[in-house]
């Protein structure tokens, strides 16, 4: 028999955690291990221009007929030049295509099927912590996965050293994933001076950038953020970029996302489109519309363009600001303690300082959840919660 003798796949890490947050019949309790921006309020918001665009595209489409395989030039064109900027578009010498793919995680994908057709000998390098699919995904394509290490527990943030020397070490034709912005899960970024070392890393020693780009605009800003990607672009000749905007359009289940492939030529971007479309076809056949078509509308059409880039700073305002209240809270109940490496943490997530026993303690005793290793999610932590959340980390630290 075939489905008789399948073992009972674990239930996700992430989404088990609040299953068990929403069975917890405890009255105070608090969820900050979801993996979704919130509002003050705690709502996951449709951006006002997603609910414009959609009106729009309601009175407009005409069809729902197939879309090209790879979605329309037109989107790719408009997301590459949200995610890379217009002067790098503009300088002609990258060799540049999209494609479109379902959300962040299809387009690290379809990233994963383009190794494992063109460079199947090659390991992943993924950093230490990172998104826990990262592995799943590469490793589920045949690939061969490793870690380098990324985040130092012990001084609560990246050792600039340690990744160096990692770097100049992964052989040439090896892939090395790098979260573009607002690491997911330690929210430690790497600053100007980190990013110059990698790039000129990456150039000297002739590994594939592979950048994880799914938090743009929730770090320093929409620009800000691709600062330092493009610093690592302007040193290699090629390179591969999964975008998303499931976070910074809040469109979540419509799975709009896209894979840039920076060639080196426009003749190898055009043969990396190819191959990426008999990807696509195969896995989904052809571009999803209607997502797609929301992305496309407000980046196309200036008025919505400029109110999402407001809407966006909204949310990255509400991000910084719960995260200075946390630290604030933090600080009045545990004076001697230093919570400053919670300030320099970029976007939703936070290594917020606990261990697993103290993370342990918290869930059972206080009913307050966070992942494994103490990620929390600053966008998740609401104003009403804030007192009870800084109480109850205060009492884990005693422990
Ligand atoms: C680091 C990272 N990459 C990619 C994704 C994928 O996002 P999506 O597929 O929902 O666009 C996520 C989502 O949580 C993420 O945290």
């Amino acid at each position: 028999m075939f489905f008789d003798e399948m073992p009972v796949a674990p239930a996700d890490a992430i989404l088990g955690l609040t299953a068990a947050f929403k069975a917890d019949p405890r009255a105070t309790k608090a969820n900050l291990g979801v993996g979704v921006f919130m509002d003050e309020t705690g709502r996951t918001p449709i951006l006002d221009v997603v609910k414009r665009a959609e009106r729009m595209l309601l009175d407009e489409e005409t069809s729902k007929t197939y879309l090209p395989i790879a979605g329309l030039p037109e989107f790719g064109e408009a997301v590459r030049r949200f995610v890379l900027g217009d002067a790098f578009c503009d300088d002609g010498a990258h060799g540049l295509a999209t494609a479109q793919s379902l959300g962040g995680t299809g387009a690290l994908q379809l990233g994963a099927q383009l190794l494992r057709r063109f460079r199947p000998g090659a390991t992943v390098w993924l950093p230490t912590p990172t998104w826990g699919n990262h592995r799943a995904i590469f490793s589920g394509a045949g690939l061969a996965v490793r870690d380098y290490p990324y985040y130092a527990t012990d001084l609560r943030r990246v050792d600039p050293e340690a990744l160096a020397e990692a770097l100049a070490t992964i052989p040439a034709g090896d892939v090395v994933l790098l979260h573009a912005c607002c690491h997911n899960p330690t929210g430690a970024d790497l600053d100007a001076a980190i990013w110059a070392r990698v790039a000129a890393t990456a150039a000297q020693a002739g590994w594939l950038p592979f950048f994880d780009f799914a938090y743009q605009g929730f770090g320093d800003g929409a620009e800000a953020d691709r600062a330092g990607l493009l610093s690592v672009l302007r040193a290699v000749p090629e390179a591969l970029v999964a975008s998303s905007f499931s976070k910074n359009m809040g469109l979540y289940s419509e799975r709009v996302g896209a894979l840039t492939l920076v060639a080196g030529s426009a003749a190898a971007a055009e043969a990396g489109l190819s191959q990426l479309r008999r990807v696509v076809r195969e896995i989904a056949s052809n571009a999803q519309r209607h997502g797609g078509s929301i992305a496309l509308k407000v980046l196309a059409d200036p008025v919505l363009r400029a109110d999402w880039l407001r809407e966006l700073e909204a949310m990255r305002t509400r991000i910084v600001s719960s995260r200075a209240a946390l630290v604030d809270g933090l600080r009045a109940r545990v004076p001697d303690h230093d919570f400053s490496y919670l300030l320099r943490q970029k976007g939703m997530f936070s290594y917020c300082g606990l261990n697993d026993a103290q993370v342990a303690w918290l869930r059972e005793q206080k009913a307050v959840y966070m992942v494994k290793g103490g990620r929390i999610n600053v966008a998740g932590l609401l104003p009403g919660q804030l007192p009870y959340v800084c109480d109850s980390i205060a009492a884990a630290l005693a422990q």
